[in-house]
């Protein structure tokens, strides 16, 4: 779907279907001007479709109207409540509503938008970006794809900014929605298919986007100590890998931010094997490091004046002969040893090499690390929220302000100091620390404080994903499947930090 800008409404031409908009203020349901000027060129038509209809005019209600007494032989009209009250997210919605919308109705050829100056919140570029996040489908598997093909162009045009300045604009947000369908695509892909090393072949192509990409194999992550990666890893035929992803926007002085993910390719369980049912989910337990991957991208195609790193460790979690098992001691890259209480608390186990390996060799300003680490975390909070676990009380408002502002909220939950309360849970009796807490409680808050033990001081929060990287039923802004929750949260992120 291509979508264009033009400034001037008179210079707009003939199309197949134009959007227009109502706003609901207070309780009065109110005409846009553009669509104002469409009721007076069709003797009231548009008001008078309204009053038959007692329109209620909730946010996105939507009809439309067809007529020969309309410029062109269709038109939607849908609702956005008050135009002072916009946001980009706001914004978004909208853009998926008329996606939606137009994709139910066959339209086919030119779509003209059509936004006054009372709409806030950058409409234009910000509905043009809903559009594009609804319009994404994973469907390279399906033989016949033609029947669903989105088969119109748009071009959306806002009274008083100039179209070169909305041009501009859209730059950063096809950025975004490209990264975001990247991600989308990793989380799709089946386990037969997106393997470590597959995996790691397809971050390497970043490097066309000024990304420095190196990748770890077994042999060198032997070398640096990774021995509790390896150790999940070890009963696949697929190698281990740890990916490591700079880019360098900022001054070379300057510490980067880290993003740390956690890519379990797939996740039997191990001996401490899943059930059956439900088990085909666990091809998107790579989520957090599909993410990780997604937010890279976008910064570098954002190009952005900061200096960031990703780092990912992706192994798959099976059953085998050579497979770790439960009460098995394993070391890890910081010298702490590990009992392995539980072959399916892997993530963590993944996760310690990759967050010590960060920390020390990258001394980051912060690090924030994404895993789908929990079924707890789902338990607590649904697919509304992710869970976010922090030793840095700035670092954890910080995302919560950004998941406000793009609608990918994160609620808090505990995370205490080493040696405390629920640190206390992650003691063992044979080594340094267990896999598992105590029997089932507080499981995500164990989690996080095992992770603590592996961020020494840096500033850090976990974000707990595994209730929002997957959702079936889909949004306003996205079809079913993965969602790529997580790459417009650390965008904000990043856009909100000072400099
Ligand atoms: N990958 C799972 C968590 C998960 C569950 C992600 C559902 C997405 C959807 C993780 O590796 C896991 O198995 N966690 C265990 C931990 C337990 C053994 C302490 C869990 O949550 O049950
Ligand atoms: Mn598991
Ligand atoms: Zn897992």
């Amino acid at each position: 779907m291509e979508i264009k800008f033009i400034d001037d409404m008179a210079g707009s031409g003939e199309s197949n279907c134009e959007v227009h908009f109502l706003y609901k203020i207070k309780d009065d349901i109110q005409l846009s001007q553009p669509s104002a000027i469409l009721d007076e060129g069709t003797d009231g038509l548009l008001s008078e479709t309204l009053n038959n209809n007692k329109f209620k005019g909730k946010f996105l209600d939507s009809f439309f109207i067809t007529s020969n007494n309309l410029p062109c032989h269709d038109a939607l009209f849908i609702c956005v409540g008050d135009p002072n009250e916009l946001t980009e997210s706001k914004n978004e919605k909208i853009g998926g509503a008329i996606y939606s919308k137009l994709q139910e109705r066959g339209t086919q050829g030119k779509v003209l938008i059509f936004i006054d100056d009372k709409m806030k919140g950058h409409p234009a570029t910000n509905i043009g970006f809903g559009m594009q996040l609804k319009e994404y489908k994973f469907d390279k598997y399906f033989t016949k794809k033609d029947k669903e093909k989105t088969d119109f162009e748009v071009v959306v045009c806002r009274d008083g900014v100039a179209s070169t300045t909305l041009e501009k604009e859209f730059i950063d947000k096809q950025a975004m929605a490209d990264s975001i369908a990247f991600t989308k695509d990793l989380i799709s892909e089946p386990s037969n298919v997106l393997y470590p090393k597959s995996y790691a072949d397809r971050v390497n192509d970043l490097e066309k986007f000024g990304i420095k990409v190196t990748v770890y194999g077994e042999k060198e992550l032997k070398k640096i100590g990774a021995d509790a990666l390896l150790a999940v890893g070890q009963g696949s035929e697929r190698e281990s890998q740890m990916v490591v992803m700079e880019w360098q926007g900022g001054k070379k002085s300057e510490k980067p931010v880290a993003f740390v993910g956690k890519g379990v390719c797939f996740d039997t369980g191990g001996y401490s094997i899943k059930p059956s049912k439900g088990l085909k989910d666990m091809k998107y337990d790579m989520g957090g490091s599909a993410v990780v991957v997604g937010t890279m991208m976008s910064i570098a195609k954002r190009n952005l004046p900061i200096n960031a790193v990703g780092v990912i460790g992706l192994v798959e979690n099976m059953v085998s002969s050579t497979a770790y098992k439960p009460g098995d001691v394993i070391n890890s890259m910081s010298g702490q040893t590990i009992e392995i209480d539980n072959t399916d608390a892997e993530g963590r186990v993944v996760l310690a090499d990759c967050l010590w390996y960060t920390q020390d060799k990258f001394k980051p300003k912060t690090m924030i690390n994404l895993a789908t680490l929990t079924g707890a975390i789902s338990i607590a909070l649904g697919d509304q929220l992710a869970g976010i676990f922090s030793n840095n009380d700035e670092l954890s408002n910080q995302l919560i302000d950004a998941g406000h502002q793009v609608d990918e909220k994160v609620w808090r939950l505990p995370c205490d100091p080493i040696g405390e309360r629920y640190d206390k849970y992650v003691d063992s009796t044979i080594a340094d620390m267990h896999n598992v807490g105590k029997g089932g409680e507080a499981s995500s808050t164990t989690a996080a404080q095992f992770l603590q033990r592996f961020v020494n001081d840096t500033p850090w929060t976990h974000i707990d994903i595994a209730g929002v990287t997957w959702n079936d039923k889909g949004s306003m802004t996205a079809s079913g499947g993965a969602t790529g929750w997580g790459v417009k949260l650390l965008n904000k992120w990043v856009d909100n930090l000072d400099g």
